[in-house]
């Protein structure tokens, strides 16, 4: 068993951040770069808006259930979803484009994020007083078109199954990718809520921090970061949904970045000034993941792991359902969640993990999370969804 790593992740990447000062840029682009981080955040911009629609607010009930479903969790913040309405049904239309290549070559984390979507789109039909019944595709993994119908059906009384708190959690969700409190442990009404999502084809395995089996995550979970990050194309593809400057991360509205991480403002201005575009995908950006996972993994008090007994696109697509479902209780309990995956991405690493769990190995390990108490940080953009209506 190896020690955690319990150094902060936002001390190692000041540290990490001033090593690098030697890729600096010349010094004109260092003044165009210290003008745009100094910029803060401007969530008034329409990549930022669907956050505020706690409220329906002029919308009809079906457009609701569409934003709902937008804001879910998507693997890269790649959102790979096309809405279409059809009478009393919404559909949700897998958009393959917006795969992430080589680190998803299967589209594991693409189908699971629909799955993410179709969770928010049962939730708040629920809240708006309608049952779903959704057809879920089942059957072998390829490269087919995924269409999941949800039929909407009135009934007053399908707000009354939701838990309190949950429809309003689709609104506070985010992924919470800092350090974690270790002093305040997940409480055991919300680890027994963890495993409501789960069906009969998932299995969860939970992990507390300074079990055998925490220590194996993490050893795992480091492990696995290195050798992604050695993997050049998979390094490439995940890379190209990175978004260095805000003005990017707005108009595209998708993507991840530094600023949804919980490093401090002066040392993101330091970043995005002195560290050059070409940098971030280069070794710069490979050590800064290494570093942030090494960081991390050390202020996780509870680890979560979702398998499927099967491999198929339906598990995958109830084990998005089932993360969404943990991020919302989570939410609505005050904890935060993040996916940390690339355990679950690397064959190595997800080989290790299944046989120490004992997951059946017909299976596939869908989920690696950590769960915690966290500060807030900052929400992430989504694409304006009327233009994801078909
Ligand atoms: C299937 C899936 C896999 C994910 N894997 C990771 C991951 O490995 N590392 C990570 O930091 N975030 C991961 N995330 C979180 C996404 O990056 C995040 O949902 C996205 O950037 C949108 O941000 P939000 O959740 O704050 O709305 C994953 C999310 C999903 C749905």
């Amino acid at each position: 068993m190896q020690p955690e790593n319990t150094t902060s992740p936002t001390r190692r990447r000041i540290m990490f951040g001033l090593a690098a000062s030697g890729v600096a840029l010349g010094a004109g682009a260092v003044g165009l770069r210290l003008a745009e981080a100094a910029r803060t955040a401007d969530f008034s911009h329409p990549a930022y808006a669907a956050w505020k629609k706690a409220e329906k607010a002029g919308l009809s009930d079906i457009e609701y259930m569409i934003v709902c479903a937008h804001l879910a969790p998507s693997a890269h913040n790649i959102q790979p979803w096309h809405f279409a309405v059809d009478d009393d049904m919404i559909v949700i239309h897998a958009d393959l484009t917006r795969n992430i290549g080589a680190a998803d070559p299967d589209n594991r984390q693409l189908h699971q994020s629909l799955g993410c979507a179709l969770e928010n789109l049962i939730v708040a039909a629920a809240h708006l007083g309608y049952r779903a019944t959704p057809s879920i595709p089942e059957g072998p993994i390829g490269r087919q078109s995924i269409r999941l119908a949800v039929k909407l059906t009135k009934d007053r009384g399908a707000g009354a199954t939701l838990p309190e708190g949950m429809f309003d959690a689709i609104f506070a969700r985010m992924t919470n990718r800092g350090a974690y409190d270790l002093a305040t442990p997940v409480p055991v009404p919300l680890r027994a809520a963890l495993s409501g999502g789960i069906t009969d084809d998932l299995v969860i395995g939970l992990a507390d921090r300074g079990s055998a089996d925490a220590a194996y995550i993490t050893s795992t979970m480091r492990m696995a970061a290195r050798d992604v990050v050695a993997d050049e194309a998979f390094f490439r593809d995940s890379m190209s949904w990175w978004r260095v400057d805000r003005e990017t991360l707005y108009a595209k509205g998708d993507g991840i970045s530094l600023h949804t991480s919980e490093v401090p403002l002066v040392v993101k201005a330091g970043l995005q000034t002195f560290v050059s575009d070409e940098a971030w995908f280069g070794d710069f950006g490979r050590q800064g993941e290494i570093d942030g996972v090494d960081g991390v993994v050390g202020t996780t008090p509870l680890w979560g792991v979702i398998a499927s007994k099967r491999k198929g696109l339906g598990a995958r697509i109830r084990g998005g359902r089932a993360l969404e479902r943990i991020y919302l209780e989570a939410t609505r309990s005050g904890f935060a969640v993040h996916p940390l995956n690339y355990a679950a991405e690397h064959p190595r690493s997800a080989d290790v993990l299944t046989r120490r769990f004992g997951f059946p190995l017909e299976g596939e390990i869908l989920s690696v999370f950590r769960i915690g108490k966290g500060s807030p940080l900052e929400p992430s953009p989504r694409r304006p969804w009327r233009d994801l209506i078909v």
